[in-house]
């Protein structure tokens, strides 16, 4: 098994035509190892979701490519798209998006796939919800739990396929800072324990401390590296 999870070359994302042209990401490489925690940080319009969706494989660029597990995925159909997006990637979102009529196990058991035993998927969510800290809200309705909960329970969800990247949106946007402090930990002892691959968009780069990797995205370019960030900013 390689060290290397994904491996971005020369990437770049055009959007519109003529006048209107947008080029929302600019000859972007970079590669990301096993169980490293990186923050994507940027300003608005910078282009991080644009980034975000390359790498979740929900967009293709518009040249370069995009090698995820070792797979050169630019060249996939749709259908093998999604199916490999299912199998290498796990979503957590800003909002959690949990399905609200169903309780807090069977929206984490959702994603699983079906040629497991229904024993196994139910054991594998459970498990993960005690990781968590969330055992006793287990057999909850999803919408009787509060936003800190539920986003518990949607890293539970984006992790429960173990898949190769983990990749949040805001995962914290929607929580106050106490709450979205005891989110960050969550992810990051998670990311040691499992040794899993974290991949984080963020406006927030004060609620990340001790993050292995920040990329930062500058009208679509991308800049490396704590230190360099440091020069950038300030
Ligand atoms: N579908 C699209 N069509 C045209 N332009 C787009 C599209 N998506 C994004 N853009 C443009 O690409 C640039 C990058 O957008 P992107 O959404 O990636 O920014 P962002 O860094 O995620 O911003 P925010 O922090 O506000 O979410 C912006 O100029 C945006 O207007
Ligand atoms: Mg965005």
């Amino acid at each position: 098994m390689s060290d290397i999870v994904l491996e971005l070359q020369n990437v770049t994302r055009i959007f519109g035509e003529g006048d209107t042209q947008v080029k929302a990401l600019d000859d972007v490489s970079f590669s990301i190892k096993r169980g490293e925690f990186v923050l994507i940080v940027g300003s608005s319009g910078s282009g991080k979701s644009t980034l975000l969706n390359m790498i979740g494989l929900l967009d293709k660029p518009t040249s370069g490519k995009v090698i995820l597990d070792g797979k050169q995925t630019t060249t996939l159909n749709d259908g093998q798209v999604s199916q490999y997006r299912n199998e290498k990637l796990g979503f957590v979102f800003q909002f959690a998006n949990l399905l609200p009529d169903l309780t807090v196990l069977e929206n984490v058991m959702l994603p699983q796939q079906i040629q497991r035993s229904s024993e196994d998927i139910r054991q594998n969510a459970t498990d993960l919800l005690i990781k968590v800290g969330l055992e006793d809200q287990i057999n909850k309705r999803s919408n009787k739990i509060s936003g800190g909960q539920a986003q518990r329970a949607a890293i539970a969800r984006g992790l429960v396929n173990r898949p190769t990247i983990v990749l949040a949106d805001e995962p914290t946007g929607n929580l106050d800072s106490v709450t979205a402090g005891k989110v960050v930990k969550l992810a990051k002892t998670m990311a040691k324990e499992l040794n899993q691959t974290f991949i984080i968009v963020t406006h927030d780069r004060d609620q990340f401390p001790d993050v292995d990797r920040v990329i930062t995205i500058i009208d679509g370019k991308a800049f490396d590296g704590k230190e360099t960030i440091m020069e950038i900013t300030s």
